[in-house]
């Protein structure tokens, strides 16, 4: 088999070309191509920062304007930022299947512009602020202009990210949906991450349970690697638009 090439392409095609109900699973290494920065490997944030001063409870609660500061950085980046050929590429493979579900541990909103629906944003999203007293009151903050204070609810509480810190759980909806929908696939793709977050780490096991055929898309290998059904090697900014276009 030749894993960088045509061959696990061409598997990957037929099998997809078989399959009625998709999941898609992404990580950062689907939004590198758009200048996203990863967070692992070469160039990735957390070479540079470390996740305990800025994306914990505890590191808001000790310093808040840190944490904004950081995020407002990322959101700087991320603006500036447009969906590549692979995020295309998802969202018009959506409309080619009787059930697609695509599950992203990104923040960047960069599925949504592109246009896919079906979409479980797991990590939630960066552009969201909720209340840290009211987690239900949630606002959009894209396109306003940050202030010298930190931004706050009209309750008065101190607004945060409306992302998923570590030690925090995921939304219980949105991860029993992402289950539900990979427990029933017939297909998996897992694009761009480095596999070693959990829970979404573990989906992929839960596809094969199901008896799904796990196919890994990414330039290096993770530690799903040596369980995939098929790995293509190589960016999914030219993976998918090939994939899309050979199905
Ligand atoms: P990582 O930065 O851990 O992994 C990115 C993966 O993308 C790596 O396996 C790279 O080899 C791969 N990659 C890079 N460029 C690529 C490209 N052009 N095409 C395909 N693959 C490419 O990012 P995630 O796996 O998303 O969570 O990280 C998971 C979570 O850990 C993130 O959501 C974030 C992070 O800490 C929180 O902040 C809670």
């Amino acid at each position: 088999m030749d894993a960088n090439g045509s061959d696990a392409i061409g598997r990957a095609v037929e099998a997809l070309r078989c399959a009625r109900a998709v999941v898609a699973i992404t990580g950062a290494g689907m939004s590198a191509e758009s200048g996203v920065p990863t967070f692992r490997g070469s160039g990735g944030l957390w070479r540079t920062f470390r996740p305990e001063d800025l994306a914990t409870p505890r590191a808001f609660a000790r310093d808040p304007a840190l944490v904004w500061e950081w995020y407002l950085w990322r959101r700087g980046r991320i603006a500036a930022a447009r969906p590549n050929a692979g995020h295309v590429a998802l969202a018009q493979m959506e409309r080619r299947f009787a059930a697609f579900t695509l599950l992203t541990q990104n923040v960047d909103g960069l599925h949504l512009d592109a246009g896919s629906r079906n979409l479980v944003e797991l990590h939630g999203n960066i552009w969201r602020a909720r209340c840290t007293e009211e987690p239900r009151r949630v606002f959009d903050q894209r396109g306003d202009t940050p202030g010298e204070e930190l931004p706050r609810c009209p309750c008065g509480a101190l607004l945060r990210p409306d992302v998923v810190w570590f030690g925090e759980p995921l939304d219980p909806v949105a991860l029993d949906r992402a289950a539900a929908a990979v427990r029933a696939c017939d297909v998996l793709l897992v694009i761009g991450t480095s596999a070693v977050v959990y829970p979404v780490a573990s989906l992929p096991s839960l596809a094969r349970h199901g008896q799904a055929l796990v196919v890994e898309i990414n330039v290096d290998e993770t530690p799903l690697t040596s369980e995939a059904d098929i790995v293509v090697r190589g960016p999914s900014g030219a993976i998918l638009p090939q994939l899309e276009r050979l199905l």
